[in-house]
């Protein structure tokens, strides 16, 4: 146990940083104590607790935590972990002094950046009009194992077990998985976080065979263009075209460049396009491991890239986007035939300085 006075230490602070949810206890001028869940936002000198509008049935201010703060400011905020591991329980719990931070007050829009940031569901909620519980910390008390990473192996796992399929059952993907997948997608890294691609989902028999047409004729003249034999062509054309129809649910990828920054010079102006193709595959890799971690399977295509052109007028598509890649979504047939082993670490690892 460590107990010290006024300020965090930078492993409590990372730790605290790191919990999405803490209890908050109030008191009222009787003593009679109050405990709740609360989500908030840490910065030196302040914990913030947005007074949101979840239904709670009366007013923010009239709510008990309130009410608390105003008769006794005196607070204590708790974030824990618990784990069947006891090796990783750990809190760090803050006491100090509580007041309500009001709309009109400078404090008031930094605190509520904060707790959006932290919190994307608070984006939608009119949290900027009603005050915000600031606790100044006076004490902090922790425990454990206060440096052990939160997350857990489960990341890794679905790293390392998710592969790229290529035959699916015939089973229906349900559109709230696909839109799961895609929210994955949605909080890739992006350059000046523009988010620079957009999806095209699809699912009809008729669309994917339009693409599958389009698509095919131009492999047909690349192929026949680098001398491949006529039988081989036919085969794997044949090949590519059953991969289309045959995935319950196609995600086309497109990259999007119309929202990034323009330079006066082409280095940078191609190094802006980089970035947002790099981004693209971060979507892409995020989009196949919530589809994993989902208990969906996927695969990925790169026959857009070679023929966007005829993509985007088969799917009738804005002009401003560029398909690079084709995701598979569906249940695998079987474990993939063609597994591909990855190379050593220190093989890839080219300097540790
Ligand atoms: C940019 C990119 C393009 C790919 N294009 C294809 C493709 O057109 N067809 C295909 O079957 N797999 C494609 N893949 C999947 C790779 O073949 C696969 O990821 C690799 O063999 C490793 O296997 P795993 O994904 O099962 O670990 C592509 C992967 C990437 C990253």
């Amino acid at each position: 146990m460590r107990t010290e006075p006024e300020i965090l230490s930078p492993d409590e602070t990372s730790f605290l940083v790191r919990q999405r949810v803490a209890r908050l206890a109030t008191a009222d001028a009787g003593g009679n104590p109050h405990a709740i869940p609360v989500c908030f936002a840490y910065t030196p000198g302040a914990v913030y607790i947005a007074l949101d509008e979840k239904p709670k049935g009366v007013p923010p201010t009239q709510l008990k935590r309130v009410r608390n703060i105003v008769e006794n400011p005196g607070v204590a905020l708790i974030a824990d972990r618990y784990d069947e591991d006891w090796s990783l329980l750990a809190y760090v719990m803050v006491r100090g002094r509580a007041e309500l931070v009001e709309p009109d007050i400078e404090e008031h829009a930094s605190a509520v950046r904060l707790l959006r940031g932290k919190y994307h569901q608070y984006e939608r909620m009119r949290i900027e009009e009603n005050p915000v519980i600031a606790i100044r910390p006076e004490r902090v008390v922790s425990w454990g194992a206060l440096d052990e990473p939160d997350a857990r192996p489960q990341v890794l796992d679905t790293v390392r077990g998710r592969r790229s399929v290529r035959r699916y059952v015939d089973k229906e993907v349900s559109p709230d998985l696909v839109d799961k997948v895609l929210e994955a997608a949605r909080w890739a890294p992006s350059p000046h976080g523009r988010q620079p691609w957009r999806f095209a989902v699809i699912t009809g028999r008729q669309t994917k065979e339009r693409l599958a047409d389009a698509m095919g004729e131009e492999w047909r003249s690349n192929l026949e263009m680098d001398g491949q034999d006529t039988e081989i062509v036919e085969k794997r054309l044949e090949g590519s075209r059953r991969r289309l129809l045959d995935a319950p649910v196609l995600v086309l990828l497109c990259l999007y460049l119309e929202d990034l920054d323009e330079y006066p010079d082409a280095e940078r102006q191609e190094s802006e396009i980089t970035m947002a193709v790099q981004s693209l595959g971060a979507a892409a890799q995020n989009a196949l491991l919530a589809a994993y971690d989902l208990g969906l399977d996927a695969g990925w295509m790169c026959a857009p890239l070679f023929c966007p052109k005829e993509v985007t007028e088969a799917l009738e598509l804005d002009p401003t986007l560029v398909p690079h890649a084709l995701l598979t979504l569906g249940y695998a047939e079987g474990d993939p035939p063609k597994r591909r082993s990855r190379k050593p670490l220190e093989e890839l690892i080219i300097l540790r300085a």
